[in-house]
């Protein structure tokens, strides 16, 4: 790709005289800082965005007009945001579009089946095919995507973020399936804001700043460090300062909390926690171990639920969110796209909408103030756009940032934090992190989700680990073990009572 120009309708430069050249049969990392306009040139690749400049296949000129034309020229992309139609089973995603019907355009499903079972086999993706793509985890709608762009015949796979929204466990699973994509011939180009994965995985990484390109390296001969300050134009901290906890009163208090699961198990089996002012408990477990129904319960999504939860001494249960949020407990989603924004809104109505009342007088809203405020907010936080633009026009990582500044800023007695930092850059990260270890220096109370075991470490005065809807482990002196360790209590492999030394 030479000199790739996009400008959006808006007037936004997403990317200005970029260029990028990959090789056959490599895995090709991009990087660089949200905003940077990776996705775009992605998409310009795929021809989902039309853009000024040349493009080369195998030496040959090609005008990639639209996604279709770049299907048949073997590229196809996995989007950061998945395309899949939820109520669809697996089988039919995968063919969506390019489906086989018979003469009276009845869907052949046995062949589809057939076809997709066959395709599972080959790139080691075990799934379960008739599923409705709405039903399945992550990792397993991935893999639809993926399953789809192999079935149209790709050999240049484009993938943006794919570990964002994966555990460790199912990230090197990922790795793997790529790399024997790469063995058999496949190139893979993949947008990661991961160094250790850059280095773990990729061949070569071209990494990108304000639209364009800064430069291709191989990545056996460049370090993290120097990585991070390419894309950053700075170094980045990669320890955050942390002051010794102090924890004070109780402000969240879960008492035997159970909640129904699918089957005869309970999805949370009688559990209990506190959650202390001054401290960063961190509910550690591998997905889908009842993290996500205790976040439901405790943030008053669901009420679904027997046992308590209290904050600060009141039952969460049956109260209005909104009532819930006014006195304090803020909420940063895991699902930015679907409980996290509006995105048809703008930035400033996104960071605006718990703020209405308290600023309108008779119901005229004083916009004035909200949008000063705002634009502090969008410059704390390093959010890329303006004022009326919509969160659908923004990267996704500036997405987050517009959240992440709504919540923190809310004026928050207790921060539940489910994947912060998701998407983020580097440089973006560290802020983040520091804020989240203000807000716990000025007293309050934060409770993390991380699937990140780096931020885990990093943030937390202490840890309870989830396993099967149970806590198997509560560490208090997080400086006492490690990540393999923590590995252990969260597959179920060790439990904290079967271990002396550290009860
Ligand atoms: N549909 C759109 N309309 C207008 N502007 C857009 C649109 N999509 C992206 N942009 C803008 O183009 C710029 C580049 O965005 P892009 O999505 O390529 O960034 P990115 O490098 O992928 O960032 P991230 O790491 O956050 O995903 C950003 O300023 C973004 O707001
Ligand atoms: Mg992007």
């Amino acid at each position: 790709m030479i000199g790739i120009t996009k400008v959006y309708p808006i007037g936004v430069v997403a990317n200005d005289s970029a260029s990028l050249s990959v090789r056959k049969g490599e895995i090709h990392a991009v990087a660089g800082e949200n905003g940077a306009g990776k996705s775009t040139i992605m998409k310009v690749l795929y021809g989902a965005e039309r853009a000024e400049g040349e493009i080369f296949l195998g030496g040959k000129k090609e005008e990639i007009t639209s996604p279709k034309v770049a299907n048949a020229l073997g590229i196809g992309m996995v989007y950061q945001h998945f395309m899949l139609v939820k109520e669809f089973p697996a089988y039919q995603n995968i063919f969506f579009g390019i489906e086989e019907t018979d003469r009276f355009g009845v869907l052949k499903k046995k062949e589809m089946l057939e076809k997709a079972e066959e395709l599972c086999k080959t790139y080691d993706m075990p799934i379960d095919l008739d599923e409705p793509c709405g039903n399945m985890s992550v990792s397993n709608a991935q893999k639809v995507e993926i399953l789809k762009v192999l079935a149209r015949g790709a050999d240049i796979l484009i993938l943006d973020e794919p570990t964002a929204v994966l555990t460790p466990q199912e990230t090197e699973q990922l790795f793997r399936q790529l790399r024997l994509l790469k063995e058999n011939g496949y190139t893979v180009i993949i947008i990661t804001h991961k160094l250790k994965e850059i280095k773990e995985l990729c061949d070569r990484i071209t990494i990108m700043r304000a639209g364009k390109t800064v430069g291709t390296y191989n990545v056996a001969v460049i370090s993290e460090a120097e990585i991070s300050r390419l894309m950053v134009g700075r170094d980045v901290a990669t320890e955050i300062p942390k002051k010794e906890c102090r924890a004070g009163d109780v402000v969240l208090e879960v008492k035997g909390l159970s909640v129904k699961g699918k089957g005869e198990k309970l999805a949370v089996d009688h559990v209990s926690f506190r959650a202390r002012k001054g401290e960063i408990l961190c509910m550690a477990g591998v997905e889908g171990n009842g993290q996500r129904e205790v976040v439901s319960a405790i943030t008053g999504l669901s009420s679904a639920y027997s046992g308590d939860v209290l904050f600060e001494g009141k039952p969460i249960k049956k109260q209005r969110i909104k009532a819930i949020r006014n006195r304090g407990l803020v909420h940063i989603p895991e699902d930015r796209l679907k409980t996290g924004c509006d995105a048809g809104s703008s930035i400033r109505d996104n960071l605006i909408s718990l703020d209405y009342d308290k600023n309108s007088v008779f119901g005229f809203i004083n916009y004035k103030k909200l949008n000063a405020r705002s634009l502090e907010q969008m410059r704390a936080y390093e959010v890329k756009g303006s004022l009326h633009h919509k969160m659908a026009m923004l990267s996704g990582g500036n997405m987050q940032k517009v959240i992440v500044a709504r919540e923190l800023e809310n004026d928050p007695v207790l921060v539940v934090a489910d994947q912060p930092t998701r998407g983020v850059d580097i440089g973006a990260i560290e802020a983040i992190h520091k804020k989240l270890v203000e807000i716990r220096d000025e007293g309050k109370a934060v409770i993390l989700i991380s699937a990140d075991l780096s931020e885990v470490f990093r943030l937390s005065d202490r840890i309870i680990v989830f396993h099967e809807g149970k806590i198997t482990a509560e560490i208090s002196d997080v400086s006492s073990v490690d990540e393999i360790r923590l590995g252990r209590y969260m597959l179920g492999l060790e439990t904290m009572e079967a271990n002396d030394d550290e009860t």
